[in-house]
């Protein structure tokens, strides 16, 4: 009888050691500009997370947020590396270049990933059924994740601002 429930007991043991290991990729990639670091930037690599084994998560670097989005970075990119890869559900963090951020086929020949992870607000524009395109030649999935709502830097630095 103890033979039996040993037999059991390790059986359940080895299903939930392969339930943890049973992610649906593994490398896993995404990226942004994480300035002035909130609930939204942490949900993103959480969720990604939970879909990959191996997370990594490159930072736009300030020339990107000046040149490209028009704005001054708070924080520099050193300091939102330093944050990002601080981060418990982060293996890795890079910085990224201009080209890549523009062509993400140049990102994935440097990181050869299996999933792209990307907010849901990105979904059907021209730049990402192009990267669709792209991906499914080689095998590239893109995941589409629910952009957390209410929050951005954008919407900080308007409060910050207004209570001035
Ligand atoms: N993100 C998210 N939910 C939010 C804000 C950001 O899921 N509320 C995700 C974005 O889709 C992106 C990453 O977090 O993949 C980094 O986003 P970033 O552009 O740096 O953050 P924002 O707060 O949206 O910045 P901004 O207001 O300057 O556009």
């Amino acid at each position: 009888f103890l033979i039996y429930i040993s037999i059991i007991a390790n059986t359940k043991k080895n299903c939930q050691k392969s339930m943890i290991k049973m992610k649906k990729y593994k490398v896993g990639f995404t990226m942004g500009v994480f300035d002035l670091f909130h609930v939204g930037h942490l949900n993103l690599p959480e969720r990604c997370k939970e879909l990959c084994d191996y997370l990594i998560v490159a930072v736009c670097g300030d020339d990107y947020v000046t040149q490209v989005k028009k704005k001054t970075p708070v924080f520099t990119e050193e300091e939102r590396i330093r944050i990002i890869g601080a981060l418990k559900c982060v293996d890795e963090v890079s910085t990224i270049t201009l080209d890549e951020i523009d062509d993400k086929m140049k990102a994935w020949e440097r990181f050869h990933f299996d999933v792209l992870f990307s907010g849901d607000d990105w979904k059907g524009s021209e730049r990402y059924n192009r990267t669709e395109e792209q991906f499914s030649k080689v095998g590239v999935s893109i995941e589409y994740l629910p952009y957390t709502k209410g929050v951005s830097t954008t919407e900080i630095k308007k409060k910050i601002n207004s209570d001035r």
